[in-house]
């Protein structure tokens, strides 16, 4: 029937406790619990969400496990995210769909069904504030560091025909940062060269110029370090329809990189808006 709503969304790690949220976070974690409102409102069949955190090196995955429970400590920092638990349904038809259309198209995918599997903070940090009831069924997937942009839009194309052809309603999410050249420090901010960029691609997505985004995206990627390589920023691309009306809803900085809450859908979301700090 639909995707209700397409999401980019951050993940910094400091921000898995609201409660522990530093000042300058704090707008970008109200965006996503206004969102998160808004998705629990809206009651979607089922959330697809595309994290830079699980990050595979040949094979696009499908997340098809029934239940999806765990405990999580992140590798990349464990004193932060630590035991944290987590449990939500899956979705394991929508993702056989998805395994069978990406097939169709040509693209490496796998299906896995693996109840010890463990969520990545990139899928678990923005679903506590955009799914915060848990009950909304969940199909996750990674960024592949051997699929190029272009690939990974087919693949994102692939699965916006099975979300779209369905008679069910969806949420897509996009887990990850726009500049990303990380430093040591919580509270820096991107370079300014590198900002300028996440400036031009905001402008671009705000005048609803999705082509220009995409096309944007094999130089911003590099030069201003976007994390994985704007993978998921091409998968987004790929999901949204070229009159989608975007919302940007909050922003922050995170050790050098930028990450903003911006909404697309066919409708206006900027009564979600907090205070926005990128200045444009
Ligand atoms: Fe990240």
């Amino acid at each position: 029937m639909s995707i209700e709503l397409c999401v980019l969304a951050p993940h910094v790690p400091s921000i898995i406790y609201e409660e522990e949220t530093p000042d300058y976070q704090k707008d970008m974690v109200q965006a996503m619990k206004n969102v998160g409102e808004e998705i629990e409102r809206m009651n979607p069949d089922g959330i697809v969400i595309v994290s830079c955190h699980w990050q595979t090196t040949f094979f696009h995955y499908v997340n098809c496990t029934p239940v999806h429970k765990g405990n999580l400590s992140a590798h990349e920092i464990p004193h932060m995210i630590r035991a944290v638990p987590y449990h939500f349904p899956g979705d394991s038809e929508l993702g056989g769909k998805l395994v069978e259309e990406g097939e169709k198209a040509g693209i490496d995918v796998i299906a896995i069904e693996d109840s010890d599997f463990v969520w990545d903070y990139g899928t678990l940090v923005p679903l506590r504030y955009l799914a915060p009831s848990a009950k909304i069924p969940v199909v996750n997937m990674p960024v592949v560091l051997t699929a190029s942009l272009e690939e990974t839009y087919k693949w994102g194309k692939a699965i916006k025909k099975v979300l779209k052809e369905s008679d069910k309603r969806y949420v897509f999410i996009a887990s990850g940062a726009l500049s990303h050249s990380l430093v040591r420090g919580r509270h820096h901010m991107p370079t300014t060269s590198e900002h300028a960029l996440d400036k031009e691609f905001v402008k671009l997505v705000l005048k609803r110029d999705y082509e220009s985004c995409y096309k944007m995206l094999p130089e911003y990627g590099p030069w201003a370090k976007v994390e994985s390589g704007g993978r998921h920023l091409a998968m987004l691309l790929a999901m949204i329809d070229d009159d989608a009306v975007p919302s940007y809803l909050g922003d922050g900085q995170s050790s050098g990189s930028w990450n903003a809450v911006i909404t697309f859908a066919d409708k206006d979301y900027s009564h979600l808006k907090t205070t926005i700090n990128i200045d444009l």
